[in-house]
Order: structure tokens, then C-alpha cells, then sequence
């Protein structure tokens, strides 16, 4: 029995939500879910937009399962990653069948640092103008790197490659670089590189087959998630997970697209996808891998999918025949 933190937010996150709970209940696992509010929905209502008693529910549970939150989302969902040290940001690059991925045999994951470099914003102005502050530590640097190693271990992944821009900023990057090299020499069966940051950028797009796993800082990791997720095409389709030493929060990329909230027609691939990443976070391997294969067939057929894909079927429908296949296995 697994103890669950949902938390579906607001516009389509409550829709993808559904879908996904309707999914992971054809699974022989037992979830102990305790649903929890966030968003400009609870804004409206309540007053704030993450309640105490949200943060503490999410801390109390084994993993999360987030929707979107709207407007809020920075206070929501960045707050969240704070309070409960996730500090890595997990987002595979993965092409399935049926979409409209620009490569239709890519498997790699980027492991993004989540708590520190440019991106936490320690920004000041200046006389001249205004600087911002870029702050690496070693432990940040090591831990990161342990887990881009375990995670490859795990996963059964043979290649690690750190992204860095080492040439330039020597003291940070040289920093990330040497530390990722000290923490190989313990996984000796995975083989490692590393690369600068814009020549990675471009082979992203001339060659991204040559990735396997890659680590790299923050700021260097959102851009090039979002390049990553260009190539496997679509919002609907991207999962991500955030991963501390206690916790995990598993939530699609996409947010609570207001344009089509409401309607029933989201594509439930991106929230299905976080939840398959939870069941890995979780150790569930072989359930992870029953309601991925079952999407596969899904997408891979054609027949009912929403119309972001190309498709008709609503976002129940889509869910349903997702559950329909777990079921006939
Ligand atoms: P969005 O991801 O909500 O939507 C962008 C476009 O993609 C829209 O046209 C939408 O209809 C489409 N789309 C997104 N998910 C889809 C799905 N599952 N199926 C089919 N189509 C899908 O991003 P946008 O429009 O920039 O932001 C809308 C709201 O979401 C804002 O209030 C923003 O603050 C919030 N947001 C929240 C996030 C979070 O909770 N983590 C992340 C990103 C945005
Ligand atoms: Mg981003």
C-alpha cells in the first residue's frame, strides 16, 4: 500500500487527474491516495494558493501526483520543490509511436540540478547595470551527479554525459566537471563524457541518438528540456519528475491550458507518463512497464486518441481503452 499525495490544481490538471487515477486503478496495487488542493481555484477560495495543510499531506506521503496549477503555479509548484528538496528535475526525451516526434527512435533523460546556479535568481542591480549570481557547491554538484549515475545504474542505462560550459566559466563549471568525473570513478561499468552546452544544443538536433543520460546544472537543463521536448513533439506527451532524498513529485510538463479546460478533450499522456514515472520511483518496475506499453499500443493504433494527436477521442475515452489494454493482459 502505497500512501499518495494527489493533487490535481486547477483547469486540465483536475481532467489528466481523473484519467490517470482511472488508469492506475486497473494496476494490482493498492494507493492510499489523500487528495490535496493547490491552484487559483484554491486561491479564490481559501485565500492562498498552497496551504500549509497541502505542503504538509505532499511531506507525509511516499510520492505525489501533481496536475497544474494555473496563474499560482509559481507559488504552487516552485514552492513545493523547495519545501521538500527536490532537487533533481527528471525529464525523459523519449519518441512513441503515433505522434509527432521528429525522431522516432530516441530514449534519453535529462537530469537537471534543481536548487541552485543562475536559475534561483540572486540577481542585483548595479551602478553599471546588473549582475546575477551563479552558485555551485560541491555538495549540490556530487549529489546530482550520484544520482544521474544510480538513476543510469537502475535503469539500465550505459552512458552518462555531463553538460557543462567548463571552458568558459572555469571556476563553476570546471567545479561541476571535475566532481562528475570523481563520482564516475565509482560506476566503472557506465561509461561517461562530457560536452559543452551549445555544441550539445546542436547535436540535439543533428544527432540526438548519441545521448543516453545527461546531467547538467539548472539553467543548462530547463533549455535544454524544452529542446528535448521539441523533438518528441507535443505537451501532451511530456512527464517530468521532481526527486529529493524523501520525496518525489511526478507532474506533466504541460500546465492547465485554460483554452481547453473543461472540455474533455486533453491528451492524458503527459500526467499517465509522470504516473509511470512514480511507479519507477517507486520500484514498481514491471507496473511502470504495463501502463507505458499499454499507452504504446494505444498511440501505436490510433484509434482512440484526443485531438492534439490527431485524433477524436475524449480524455476519458483515451484513459479507457489505456485501462482496457492493462486490463486484457
Ligand atoms: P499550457 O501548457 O497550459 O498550454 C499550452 C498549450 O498547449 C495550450 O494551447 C494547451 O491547450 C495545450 N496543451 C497543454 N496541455 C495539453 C494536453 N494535455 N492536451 C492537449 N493540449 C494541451 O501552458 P500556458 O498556456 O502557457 O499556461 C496556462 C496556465 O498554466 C498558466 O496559468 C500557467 O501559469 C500555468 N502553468 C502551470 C504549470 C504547472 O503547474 N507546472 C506549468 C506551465 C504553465
Ligand atoms: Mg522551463
Amino acid at each position: 500500500m502505497y500512501k499518495i499525495a494527489v493533487v490535481p490544481g486547477d483547469g486540465i490538471g483536475k481532467e489528466v487527474m481523473e484519467a490517470t487515477l482511472h488508469v492506475l486503478d486497473a494496476l494490482d496495487i493498492e494507493f492510499d491516495y489523500t487528495f490535496a488542493d493547490a491552484g487559483d481555484e484554491c486561491k479564490a477560495a481559501s485565500g492562498v494558493a498552497l496551504p500549509q495543510e497541502t505542503i504538509d499531506i505532499v511531506k507525509e506521503s511516499q510520492a505525489c501526483l501533481f496536475g497544474a496549477a494555473g496563474e499560482s503555479a509559481a507559488d504552487v509548484i516552485v514552492r513545493l520543490r523547495q519545501e521538500l528538496e527536490l532537487y533533481v528535475n527528471l525529464r525523459p526525451v523519449k519518441s512513441y509511436p503515433g505522434t509527432k516526434a521528429l525522431f522516432d527512435n530516441l530514449d534519453f533523460v535529462i537530469v537537471r540540478e534543481n536548487t541552485e546556479d543562475l536559475y534561483i535568481g540572486l540577481e542585483e542591480e548595479t551602478e553599471e547595470g546588473a549582475t546575477a549570481l551563479r552558485v555551485t557547491t560541491r555538495n549540490a554538484v556530487e549529489r546530482i551527479c550520484k544520482f544521474a549515475f544510480e538513476y543510469a545504474e537502475e535503469s539500465g542505462r550505459d552512458k552518462v554525459t555531463a553538460v557543462h560550459k567548463a571552458n568558459v566559466l572555469k571556476k563553476t563549471d570546471g567545479l561541476f566537471k571535475d566532481i562528475f568525473y570523481k563520482v564516475a570513478e565509482d560506476y566503472k561499468n557506465i561509461e561517461t563524457d562530457d560536452r559543452y552546452v551549445d555544441a550539445t544544443a546542436m547535436f540535439f538536433i543533428t544527432n540526438p541518438q548519441m545521448f543516453n543520460v545527461i546531467v547538467t546544472t539548472n539553467l543548462f537543463g530547463d533549455i535544454l528540456s524544452d529542446e528535448g521536448a521539441g523533438l518528441v513533439g507535443g505537451l501532451g506527451l511530456i512527464p517530468s519528475a521532481n526527486i529529493g532524498e524523501n520525496s518525489g513529485l511526478f507532474e506533466p510538463v504541460h500546465g492547465s491550458a485554460p483554452d481547453i479546460a473543461g472540455k474533455n478533450i486533453a491528451n492524458p499522456s503527459a500526467m499517465i507518463l509522470s504516473a509511470v514515472m512514480m511507479l519507477d520511483y517507486l520500484k514498481e518496475h514491471d507496473a511502470a512497464c504495463t501502463v507505458e506499453n499499454a499507452l504504446i499500443e494505444v498511440l501505436s493504433e490510433g484509434k482512440v486518441i484526443t485531438g492534439d494527436i490527431g485524433g477524436n477521442a475524449s480524455t476519458m475515452e483515451m484513459a479507457s481503452e489505456i485501462r482496457r489494454k492493462i486490463e486484457e493482459k
